[in-house]
């Protein structure tokens, strides 16, 4: 066969598939062209008769062929099948389910601690995940040797820049632009040079809170605030919070911050490890240092601060068992938290 004379059986089969009026047609040209003993692959298997040269015009041409007639039959049929069963849209059928989706646990604790605290009087403040060192480490008052800056925990992209390891530079950001008082808390992502397993992500978010005003505030202030939150946001079974004594370079005393079990209600169980209480956050008492470096009198002013890890509080609030699975976004966990 020539390649005319492919060309010439080519175009004789797509006129007999667009002559094709009945299923029947419709499959009868199917098979004498496309069929096992077809014409089709009769041409194809007489391949190696063909002179060389002519091998690749006739490999494309009939390759041509079979995508043409396949639509076009596959046309033909979608026609009939429409013909014989009516229109395609049936106004008889029920509607199509509309499933909204959820929120990741990681947005619902920080717009729920958001809510919470602005009832208090605190308003969002936001800083950048690419930090300063000054920012991150030297006005929050931590010494160059201090072990934090160490490349083996922090993440740095030059000498001056990093990714930020808390949400405490936003205090420095805040009280640089701002006068006293400031009331502000500020969720965000932050970064550690950490592996993932259970319970750790070297990309993970925090909350901070920073009150400062200009007559005295006290540690007795910390206490109060953070026990309605904790109240709030865990719920009635968790009525007090506690203080243990803690160092962050920043803080002045500083404490660690445990929520009084919101399953057991403080009587001990699995989750709070019979303890009655869980760690939740980091806070004390701005250090007057840390006034200095944003060019407020330490005598004029009393603030506190605190800390707290958004994914430690929804896995405790939600029951979660393991980090990961705040991140992978799989349906069938967000439906669960919903
Ligand atoms: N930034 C501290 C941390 O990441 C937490 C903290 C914040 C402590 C504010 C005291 C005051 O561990």
């Amino acid at each position: 066969m020539t390649i005319a004379e492919l060309i010439a059986k080519k175009d004789e089969a797509l006129q007999e598939a667009a002559a094709a009026q009945t299923p029947e047609e419709v499959e009868q040209v199917r098979i004498k062209y496309l069929g096992r003993n077809g014409l089709l692959p009769a041409i194809v298997k007489g391949f190696k008769d063909v002179p060389k040269e002519d091998r690749p015009a006739f490999g494309k041409i009939t390759n041509q062929w079979r995508q043409e007639l396949e639509a076009a039959l596959a046309g033909k049929k979608a026609d009939g099948d429409t013909a014989a069963t009516g229109p395609a849209f049936d106004p008889s059928l029920p509607g199509r389910w509309f499933v909204p989706g959820s929120k990741n646990p990681i947005s619902r604790v920080m717009e729920e601690t958001a809510a919470i605290f602005s009832r208090l009087g605190f308003s969002v403040a936001d800083g950048p995940d690419i930090e300063t060192k000054f920012n991150n480490f030297t006005a929050l008052n931590t010494p160059a040797h201090h072990p934090s800056m160490d490349p083996t925990d922090t993440l740095w992209l030059t000498d001056e820049l990093l990714l930020r390891t808390q949400t405490s530079p936003v205090q420095i950001r805040t009280m640089t632009a701002n006068k006293p008082p400031v009331r502000i808390i500020t969720p965000g992502r932050t970064y550690r040079r950490d592996t993932t397993d259970a319970t750790h992500s070297a990309n993970f978010h925090q909350i901070e809170g920073l009150y400062v005003d200009v007559k005295p505030v006290s540690l007795a202030d910390l206490k109060s605030t953070l026990t309605y939150y904790a109240q709030e946001m865990m719920g009635p079974r968790c009525k007090a919070i506690r203080f243990r004594p803690h160092f962050f370079p920043f803080t002045e005393p500083s404490v660690e911050v445990d929520f009084q079990c919101h399953v057991c209600g403080g009587k001990g169980c699995r989750v709070c490890k019979n303890s009655g209480w869980i760690e939740v956050a980091g806070a004390g008492l701005v250090d007057p240092r840390v006034y200095r470096f944003v060019g407020y009198d330490p005598d004029q002013v009393w603030g506190f601060a605190f800390g707290m890890g958004v994914e430690r509080i929804a896995m405790i609030k939600y029951g979660i068992p393991d980090i990961r699975w705040l991140y992978e976004n799989d349906v069938r966990f967000l439906d669960q938290v919903k």
